[in-house]
């Protein structure tokens, strides 16, 4: 695993882009997430994050497909994620088929579990009732990712929102090891535990919400508005955000900031001709942590596979 020109490479040896468009918010509207992909090709981007719980598979390959006809990148120059999502565990070969339908892409690059969370087919997308938990069975779901991976339906497979100890326990049965974990993860939530952990495994970490979500609901605008954040961003002449990000990708972390609006989308991409010092990473390092988003909806005290928080995240929170 290593890092070179703006990417990290995989232990598939597949190279993944250190920034990437998040397409994850409310109300999406589909216009607007194509004109956001079109701009961000335009911009640089390489690299997309979907899910199929997000509503923006569609107008991603739409996008993308336009981009390909055109002539402005080939499917080979970009990489895709997307995400099996909880009432999809029992067969993710069809999910990932459905994904690629909507996508018109005949692979993606990528293809996470979204959450170690087992819900039935029926569920709605985010308002769980008790008797939608299911218990989970990672082993049996993971065997059904490395199909995935066998039919050549996506190039590499990962998990998204595991612990490390979940993470461990994939890797002691993997036939398939994940190459990547997408997880929470700004200068407000570090995640330097799990880092530490992935990075002797050989897993390549993503960062979602790298900038703390703000102005989302499973977000907060805190980490925006820290003073260390401020400071040094006036320090270097940079935006809080692109101090940010580029403290992400000096982790050596992929980062997928979310925004559809084209001053952001070029603005966050402005993160490689300049560097952080180590005083600003010794600051940064010292910031008070706190996880945004605690997963209290894939919690269920009497039917969930996680009776708590502390029990979803293996204390990790
Ligand atoms: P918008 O889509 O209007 O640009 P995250 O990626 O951490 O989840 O954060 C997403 C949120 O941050 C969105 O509300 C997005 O709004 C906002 N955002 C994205 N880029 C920037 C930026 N450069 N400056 C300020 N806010 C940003």
């Amino acid at each position: 695993m290593g890092i070179c020109e703006g990417t990290a490479e995989l232990h598939t040896e597949a190279k993944i882009p250190l920034i990437g468009l998040g397409t994850a918010a409310v109300n999406q509207n589909e216009e607007e997430i194509k004109a956001a992909v079109a701009t961000a090709l335009q911009v640089g981007y390489r690299h997309f994050d979907t899910a199929s719980t997000y509503n923006s598979e569609r107008p991603l390959g739409e996008a993308l497909n336009q981009a390909f006809q055109n002539g402005v990148v080939k499917r080979e120059e970009v990489f895709v994620t997307t995400k099996l999502w909880n009432n999809q565990h029992d067969d993710p070969v069809s999910a990932l088929k459905t994904s690629l339908e909507n996508l018109h892409l005949e692979y993606v690059d990528l293809y996470l579990i979204h959450w170690p969370v087992k819900l039935r087919k029926e569920a709605a997308p985010f308002h769980f009732k008790e008797e939608d938990f299911l218990p989970v069975d990672i082993k049996s779901t993971w065997q059904g990712m490395e199909q995935c991976a066998e039919l050549g339906l996506t190039k590499a497979i990962g998990l998204s929102n595991f612990s490390s100890k979940k993470i461990e326990d994939v890797l002691s049965y993997a036939k398939i090891p994940p190459a990547v974990v997408q997880v929470e993860m700004h200068p407000m939530w570090q995640q330097r535990k799990l880092r530490e952990f992935c990075s002797k495994h050989n897993v390549h970490v993503s960062a979602w919400s790298p900038l703390g979500g703000s102005h989302t609901p499973w977000g907060s605008t805190a980490i925006m508005e820290n003073p260390v954040i401020q400071e040094i961003s006036q320090k270097h002449g940079k935006t809080r955000a692109q101090v940010m990000l580029r403290w992400g990708i000096e982790q050596g972390v992929s980062v997928l900031p979310k925004s559809y609006n084209k001053n952001r989308i070029t603005e966050n991409f402005q993160i490689f001709e300049w560097s952080l010092d180590f005083e600003d990473e010794e600051k940064m390092s010292k910031i008070e942590q706190r996880k945004s988003f605690r997963g209290d909806m894939f919690v269920n005290a009497s039917t969930g596979s996680y009776k708590t928080v502390e029990e979803l995240w293996d204390g990790e929170i």
